[in-house]
C-alpha cells in the first residue's frame, strides 16, 4: 500500500479484517518490520485517540516516532500557492513538506476541513500536497473529507460485536454546539457501503451528505423510524454540506440526542461514537454508560486499524 486516505486504498475488506484480527491476537508479531524506520505524525488539529493509538501502533511495529503539532512550536504555514506572504505565516507548506519528508519514512497527517471554501476542503488540498511533495507514503489521521483509520476501527468493532451476518447499522446525526466537519460520517458511510450491511443514514432535512459518500444507503429524516430494529447506532454530529449552507449549523434539535427513548425501538442495539463526545448533546449519560455502549472497545480498535495500515505501508517501502 502506497497511501491510505480512503476505503479503496485498503482493498479487500475481508483480507484487511483477517489481518486486523491476526494483529489483535499478537500485536507485536511484526515488531522487526519497522526497525530503523521513522514515522512522522503531523497535526494541524487536536487529537487524543489518533495521536496515542497511532504512536502505539508504530511502537508495535518497532518504528521510531516524531510528532509535530503545527500550531504549537512550528512556524505557521501558508497553505495556498500564489499568496504574497506578508502576513503572519513565515513558511510555505510547499517548502515545509519536502523538508519533513527528509526526516522520516512514512508521514501521517491530520488536517480538518476549514469550512472557508468547500472546494478547497473537498479537493483535500492539504493531504494531497503531502502526497505530492513529501516523497513519502502518506496516510490520513483525519483529513477534510474522511477519517479512514476511524472507519476501519469501526468496521473491526462491528465485526466483533455483530450477532447476525448482515446487521442493520444506523448512522444518525445528533446536535452539537459547534460546526463539525463531515469527515467521520462521510468516511463511515463510505466504509459501510463497501460492506453488505443494511445501512441507513438518519438526519434532519438540510444535513444531506455529499452523494458520493451516501451511495446506495437509505436516508431517513425520521430518526425513530430509522432506529427500528437497528443492531448498531452510530451517532455523530456534522455541519451542513450543501451549497451556501456549507459548514453551517442548521439545527440544535435535542430531540435528536440519542436517549433511551430511541434505543428502546432498536434490536437492543450497540451504541457507537468515534469520541470525543459531548454528553447530553449527542447522547445521554444513560445510553453511553449502558452495557450496550461499545465506545471504549471501538476506541481501543484504533490501535489495531493503525497497526494494519502502518504494516502495509512498511511492507511497500522501497
Ligand atoms: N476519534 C478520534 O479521531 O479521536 P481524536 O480526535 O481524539 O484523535
Amino acid at each position: 500500500m502506497k497511501k491510505f486516505t480512503c476505503v479503496q486504498d485498503i482493498g479487500d475488506l475481508k483480507i484487511a479484517l483477517d489481518e486486523a484480527f491476526e494483529i489483535k491476537k499478537d500485536r507485536f508479531k511484526y515488531v522487526e518490520l519497522g526497525r530503523n524506520k521513522t514515522l512522522l505524525m503531523i497535526f494541524f488539529n487536536s487529537s487524543l485517540r489518533t495521536r496515542l493509538s497511532t504512536q502505539k501502533a508504530a511502537t508495535n511495529l518497532g518504528m521510531n516516532v516524531i510528532v509535530l503539532d503545527i500550531n504549537q512550536g512550528a512556524w505557521k504555514l501558508e497553505t495556498e500557492r500564489g499568496v504574497i506572504m506578508d502576513g503572519d505565516k513565515p513558511e510555505h507548506i510547499l517548502e515545509a513538506i519536502p523538508v519533513m519528508g527528509c526526516y522520516c519514512d512514512i508521514i501521517g497527517v491530520r488536517a480538518f476541513a476549514q469550512f472557508e471554501n468547500r472546494e478547497f476542503d473537498y479537493q483535500e488540498t492539504i493531504i494531497n500536497q503531502f502526497i505530492k511533495y513529501s516523497g513519502r507514503p502518506v496516510f490520513s489521521m483525519e483529513a477534510a473529507t474522511r477519517h479512514p483509520l476511524q472507519s476501519f476501527a469501526d468496521l473491526i468493532t462491528i465485526e466483533e460485536y455483530k450477532k447476525t451476518p448482515r446487521p442493520k447499522v444506523v448512522l444518525t446525526w445528533a446536535p452539537h454546539p459547534k460546526a463539525l466537519p463531515q469527515a467521520v460520517p462521510n468516511s463511515f458511510a463510505e466504509w459501510m457501503n463497501a460492506t453488505d450491511y443494511d445501512f441507513v443514514i438518519a438526519h434532519p432535512k438540510g444535513y444531506e451528505l455529499d452523494p458520493q459518500f451516501v451511495g446506495d444507503a437509505k436516508v431517513e429524516y425520521d430518526q425513530m423510524k430509522a432506529f427500528e430494529g437497528a443492531d448498531f447506532i452510530y451517532a455523530k454530529n456534522w455541519a451542513a454540506y450543501s451549497g451556501h449552507n456549507y459548514g453551517k449549523i442548521l439545527s440544535a434539535d435535542r430531540e435528536w440526542t440519542v436517549s433511551e427513548r430511541q434505543m428502546a425501538v432498536t434490536n437492543n442495539a450497540y451504541f457507537m461514537h468515534c469520541l470525543p463526545v459531548r454528553r447530553n448533546m449527542i447522547v445521554t449519560d444513560e445510553v453511553i454508560e449502558s452495557p450496550q455502549s461499545i465506545v471504549i472497545p471501538e476506541a481501543a480498535n484504533r490501535e489495531i486499524s493503525a497497526t494494519v495500515v502502518l504494516k502495509r505501508l512498511l511492507e511497500d517501502l522501497k
